[in-house]
């Protein structure tokens, strides 16, 4: 307080207006699970989903190339020249990988089954504090479809593509969600690091221009944005990257796009040391996955929710 104060950033008369964001945004992260739950129950009950058959995965949803890809990473503990062969690098060594996870059917069906949800009279959770637009679809009902993507697609090529972030107990959980971007709305995404181990933005579509993303340094360096490169954000492809690489997305100039992002996450990573508050984290109980510090009902305290 003393030195923000020192420091310009808030006046004596501003800090019980500051007291009272803050009191309000720790009560909203501490109801978080609780908020969560209860849509979830309430999307269960009113919600008619139009595509019933995205909910489940299916071997179908993959592109070819994706799929060998996991077959290869699953046969790999390194990265050999086969791999080599497979992946797309994005920007030669920065750990960026383009990743074309999903088929454009597959794509069409959840973007048309996302727009009926946003259409539809049910409550929504929005993302994080970063993302207006979007929805967390494991409210949606696709929690099973998530463990299977990432237990049984993603995770074996993320322990060989980054193997330094899987940790001892590997990405043994997530969070996803959908963001939306739109003139007039969530238009681009400030530099960031995500709370994640490994994160996967997958572009579903649809037509628009500009929200090419960049990425730069990694959290625990001094920003240096000379450091960032960019990258298109291309419909029906992904980009895997370290979550803790900072990045962001330069404004849409038009059209509509909508981004799959899954934070993948490593308990044994981040029980050593949270990712936002870079201490070792203080365990607290919570339902599902929580923050992702210890998988089975114990999460850690801290989220940038
Ligand atoms: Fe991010």
């Amino acid at each position: 307080m003393i030195v923000l104060t020192a420091r310009g950033c808030c006046t004596d008369s501003q800090w019980d207006e500051v007291f009272q964001e803050l009191e309000k945004e720790f009560a909203r992260r501490n109801s978080l699970d609780e908020n969560s739950r209860i849509r979830k129950e309430t999307i269960t009950k009113q919600y008619t989903p139009l595509h019933r058959d995205v909910y489940t995965l299916q071997q179908k949803f993959f592109t070819q190339e994706f799929l060998n890809l996991v077959e290869v990473c699953k046969n790999s503990s390194s990265f050999n020249s086969r791999l080599k062969s497979l992946v797309r690098d994005a920007c030669p060594g920065k750990l960026l990988y383009y990743i074309p996870v999903f088929t454009a059917e597959f794509c069409g069906k959840l973007m048309e089954e996302l727009i009926n949800f946003e259409k539809a009279p049910c409550p929504k959770g929005r993302p994080n504090t970063m993302n207006n637009y979007g929805i967390l679809i494991n409210e949606l009902g696709m929690d099973s479809f998530l463990n299977n993507l990432r237990e049984e697609y993603l995770a074996p090529v993320c322990t060989v593509l980054f193997p330094d972030w899987c940790g001892t107990s590997g990405l043994d959980s997530h969070k996803a969600f959908t963001v939306t971007y739109k003139l007039g709305e969530d238009e681009d995404l400030n530099y960031h690091f995500d709370n994640a181990e490994v994160t996967l933005n997958f572009c579903l579509g649809q037509n628009f221009s500009g929200g090419q993303l960049y990425f730069g340094n990694m959290y625990d360096m001094p920003v240096d944005m000379s450091l960032c490169t960019t990258t298109p954000n291309r419909p029906l492809m992904g980009i895997l990257h370290r979550g803790r690489q900072r990045h962001g997305a330069l404004p849409i100039t038009s059209g509509e796009r909508y981004n799959l992002i899954i934070w993948m996450r490593s308990s044994s990573v981040r029980s050593a040391m949270c990712p936002m508050c870079k201490r070792k984290p203080v365990l607290v109980r919570a339902d599902g996955f929580g923050d992702g510090f210890k998988q089975v009902a114990m999460a850690g305290s801290h989220n940038q929710n």
